[in-house]
């Protein structure tokens, strides 16, 4: 272990995971370096799938019971008995569900006497990129697409911890429609994943769905219309009693959702003609997305290099909280233990 490097236990309950893990962080801002020496992700799915979405005090009560196993088994894996800087998720995320990390990680700072940072999920989804041990140095200025369940947004970052929001959704968040439309289709939750794996064998042309604001002028993106047309589609197939191909209809959907991220991606990326472009949250796992911007990037010569997370650490985890947090514990930015708030709309 290098001098210079920071142990990090990071929390991360702001949805339906409750997630510990234990990062090394090195090399400071111009060489940021991680090694995951444990990441513990105990899923509510189960729980919460019978109710088609997450319900807050479900998870809430989950996250309490869940959250002194899950650290054990982080500490225990990583080998250690304290670290030197403790993250914790304080926002965007459900309120409940937040305060029961926040108020785990308030106990855990009183007893081992160490610092803490309040952690943004949206930060945490951004630097999950970093945790790919064989990512070569992201170059700043960046553009980052981040889409997640809650979330759906453009960021142009002149160096970590800086940045500015350029476009974000009007209404749904992607990974919302995605799973709006597998619940359509009456796919178990959450469907992104599961729409994803349908849309292989289907025929993404068969429906012409909506590409809601790809050619406006801006970088917000709006799904609602798109879910809506879905919809429809499916209410009039089953009124003229047609067949349908449920295939079909999430290939055309997941082809639509991604012609819109896509294109407004590399609208942003020549008008900010940034070095890196990063993807972030849940639907950077879809390998459909991955695919047509890794095309994209190369067909319009664009300066900028493409950076993607490893699959497993797009959706939800506490390593990417830690990674998160590094920078701002190398900047000495420590929230004191009893000021920690949850924030619902916490924004970047
Ligand atoms: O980032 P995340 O784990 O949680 C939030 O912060 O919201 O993202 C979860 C979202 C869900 O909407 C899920 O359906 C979607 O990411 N997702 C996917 C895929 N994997 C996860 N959407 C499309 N294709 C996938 N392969
Ligand atoms: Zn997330």
């Amino acid at each position: 272990m290098s001098k210079k490097s920071i142990t990090i236990l990071a929390i991360e309950t702001s949805c339906d995971e409750t997630a510990v893990a234990v990062v090394e962080g090195s090399g400071g801002f111009r060489l940021p370096r991680f090694k995951i020496l444990s990441s513990v992700v105990a899923s509510q799915i189960k729980i919460h799938s019978r109710w088609g979405g997450v319900v807050p005090n479900l998870a809430k009560r989950e996250h309490i019971k869940n959250l002194p196993i899950v650290l054990n088994k982080a500490l225990l894996k990583a080998k250690i008995v304290k670290p030197d800087v403790l993250a914790v998720t304080t926002g965007p995320g459900l309120e409940p569900a937040l305060w029961t990390g926040i108020n785990f990680a308030k106990d855990l700072a009183q007893k081992w006497q160490i610092p803490v940072v309040a952690a943004n999920h949206m930060e945490g989804h951004l630097a999950a990129v970093l945790l790919n041990p064989r990512e070569k140095p992201i170059r700043f200025p960046m553009l980052a697409l981040l889409v997640s369940g809650g979330h759906t947004e453009l960021i142009f970052a002149s160096s970590w911890l800086k940045y500015k929001k350029i476009g974000e959704t009007q209404d749904d968040a992607a990974g919302e429609a995605f799973d709006k439309v597998a619940r359509m289709l009456g796919l178990p939750y959450p469907g992104g994943p599961e729409l994803a794996r349908l849309a292989k064998s289907g025929n993404p042309a068969a429906f012409p769905f909506p590409r809601p604001m790809m050619r406006s002028k801006d970088f917000n993106f709006s799904f609602s219309g798109l879910k809506t047309a879905v919809l429809y589609t499916l209410r009039d197939l089953k009124e003229k009693s047609a067949r349908v191909s449920k295939s079909d209809v999430a290939a055309s959907f997941q082809e639509a959702a991604v012609d819109v991220l896509v294109s407004k991606t590399l609208s942003a990326l020549q008008k900010f003609r940034t070095r890196s472009l990063v993807l972030g949250g849940g639907v950077a796992a879809n390998k459909h997305l991955r695919s047509r911007i890794q095309y994209e990037i190369k067909k319009n010569k664009t300066t900028a290099n493409l950076h993607l997370p490893l699959p497993k650490l797009t959706t939800d985890n506490a390593a990417m909280i830690a990674a998160a947090g590094y920078f701002h514990a190398r900047k000495k930015d420590f929230t004191n233990w009893k000021r920690l708030m949850a924030h619902a709309t916490l924004e970047l």
